[in-house]
């Protein structure tokens, strides 16, 4: 795991879209990302539309793939994830939309549904890199505390931590889904690449767990220590729980030549 500790939101926002322009440029083909709603990764989605727009990166031929999908909305909502990852992720990265896939959390069938999401993101080569939040109880996707570390996409309940930071996007408390449809664990981890971004110190708790935590499905993001692949990159309020900041500083400071991604 290469933790990488940046000044501010926009640091982040530049290293992580450096990491995940490297892993697209690498892949031999056009990129096949895993992208998360949000507000994490808010500032990676812009440095990639800056890339893109001074003909550095070209995404044009690129599929996504959405993390997970709220149950219990009706299609078009607002705040669905189809919607919220068209606003974020494919007109500013001007992805083709037949290209961008969420999981169908509006199906009459959400098991079926569920299934033909594994067989997509299955059709199209799985994915090159997995674009990672995580949210204050350590979940990923949404994939909550207890969560099996082999999942597959799949329904899941929402717990109430996670209900009441949603909230926000909501007029009241009632109004949050108590289910959703979400990538599992499993999923995830067969993403090639993992790109982990957290900023702001109600996250510390949770990187704490994801970086130097035992890995245990009480944290559910820990389960990428077992990953070969991932890039977490926090800003100093995240990273401030975790034991070997100065170490991971170091590390990234003196990278060689040949391990830089930027
Ligand atoms: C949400 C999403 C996650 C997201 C996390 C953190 O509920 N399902 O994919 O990473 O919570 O959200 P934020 O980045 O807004 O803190």
């Amino acid at each position: 795991m290469e933790v990488v500790i940046c000044r501010d939101d926009q640091e982040v926002g530049s290293v992580a879209a450096a990491r995940v322009a490297q892993v697209c440029r690498d892949a031999g083909r056009p990129a096949v990302l895993g992208v998360a709603t949000g507000a994490s990764p808010l500032s990676c989605y812009a440095a990639l539309a800056r890339r893109i727009a001074a003909g550095e990166l070209d995404l044009s031929e690129a599929s996504a793939f959405a993390l997970d999908e709220y149950v219990g909305l009706p299609r078009g909502h607002e705040e669905s994830y189809e919607q919220v990852i068209r606003r974020t992720v494919t007109e500013p990265l001007g992805l083709d939309p037949a290209r961008v896939h969420t999981p169908d959390g509006f199906a009459d069938d959400v098991e079926a549904a569920a299934a033909g999401y594994e067989r997509a993101i299955a059709g199209a080569g799985g994915m090159d890199v997995q674009i990672l939040g995580v949210g204050a109880n350590g979940h990923v996707g949404f994939n909550e505390p207890s969560s099996s570390l082999a999942s597959r996409t799949r329904i899941k309940s929402l717990d109430d931590r996670t209900r009441r930071d949603n909230a926000r996007f909501f007029a009241s408390l009632d109004e949050v889904p108590r289910h959703c449809l979400t990538q599992g664990l499993g999923t995830i981890m067969d993403a090639r690449a993992v790109v982990l971004i957290a900023q702001g110190a109600a996250k510390a708790d949770a990187v704490r767990g994801v970086v130097e935590g035992p890995v245990t499905a009480m944290c559910p993001g820990s389960v990428l220590q077992l990953h070969r692949t991932v890039t977490v990159v926090i800003d100093e309020a995240a990273a401030s729980g975790l034991a070997l900041r100065e170490y991971y500083r170091e590390t990234y400071a003196h990278k060689t030549a040949w391990q830089a991604f930027e």
